[in-house]
């Protein structure tokens, strides 16, 4: 299948590890340009090679902290310039609040919330000025499920990131500008947070890949396929939908 990426322009949050740079890569294969944002520079100095390697295109990383609004309006403002415009628009990086104090709570407020909002607000332009934009959020399954964890901010900052969605298909749509969320379950891949949980509780591991219908965890390059289809102009008709992609992880029927 045509994905129609080929010569596109795409931004991506967080695309110096997991499914930001496993997304990063495939996009890069399919032909488009892309700018990806991470704070550590050795990392963002790897990840620029890798997605290079995968395809063709231009590939920028730029260092950014998205809990500043400076910082991430800057991103955007360099990586539309630097590409010539904008198709794909991807906030996948998260505060990853799980403690559930203020500063978690602020940290969910400023990266998966107000990130989001300002970079679309930076991007708006050239978006409308695409013919096959779209913007794709990465949520999680915790937006509709309880984990049976303490409260935290994770949750609900992915949960607004929904309404907010929806606000944004609703109002840019005849701008052509789709919007979605895909939200993981589970998801493994080497250094990533269930590898780490897969090194110190095992058990607990080995209890998550068993209540998985398909008998284990998710990767990272399932979710970039997902996240790569539904942003892409095959993904045209998918708009202001949450999509999951967990296994069955979640046994609900919506
Ligand atoms: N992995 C899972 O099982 C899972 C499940 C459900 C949902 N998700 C969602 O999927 C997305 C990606 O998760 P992941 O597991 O791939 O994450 P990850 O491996 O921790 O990678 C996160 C990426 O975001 C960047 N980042 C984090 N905070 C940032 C900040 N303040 N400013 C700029 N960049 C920042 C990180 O680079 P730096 O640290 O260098 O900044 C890194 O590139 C998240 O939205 C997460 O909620 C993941």
């Amino acid at each position: 299948m045509d994905l129609h990426l080929k010569g596109k322009k795409a931004l991506i949050t967080g695309g110096s590890r997991g499914i930001g740079l496993y997304t990063g890569k495939l996009l890069a294969a399919e032909g488009c340009d892309v700018a990806f944002c991470a704070r550590n520079q050795e990392d963002i100095d790897h990840a620029t090679q890798t997605i290079s390697d995968a395809g063709t295109g231009q590939v920028l990383g730029i260092r950014t902290n998205l809990a500043d609004e400076t910082e991430t309006r800057e991103f955007a403002r360099q990586a539309i310039a630097e590409m010539g415009g904008l198709d794909l628009l991807i906030h996948n990086a998260s505060g990853f609040d799980m403690a559930g104090d203020e500063a978690g709570w602020m940290r969910s407020f400023q990266v998966d919330m107000m990130a989001g909002v300002r970079l679309v607000e930076e991007s708006l332009a050239s978006l409308k000025a695409s013919d096959s934009a779209s913007i794709t959020f990465v949520g999680s399954m915790a937006s509709k499920y309880h984990f049976g964890r303490p409260p935290t901010s994770y949750g609900p900052a992915k949960a607004a990131m929904r309404v907010y969605a929806n606000e944004l298909a609703q109002s840019y749509g005849r701008d052509g500008i789709r919007a979605n969320v895909i939200s993981p379950g589970a998801v493994w891949f080497e250094g990533g947070s269930w590898d780490q949980r897969k090194q110190e509780n095992p058990k607990f591991y080995a209890a998550v890949e068993k209540s998985i219908p398909l008998g284990r965890l998710g990767t990272a390059e399932e979710i970039a396929n997902a996240i790569a289809f539904i942003a892409s102009p095959a993904g045209l008709w998918i708009n202001s939908t949450h999509i999951v992609a967990d296994g069955g992880q979640v046994a609900a029927v919506d």
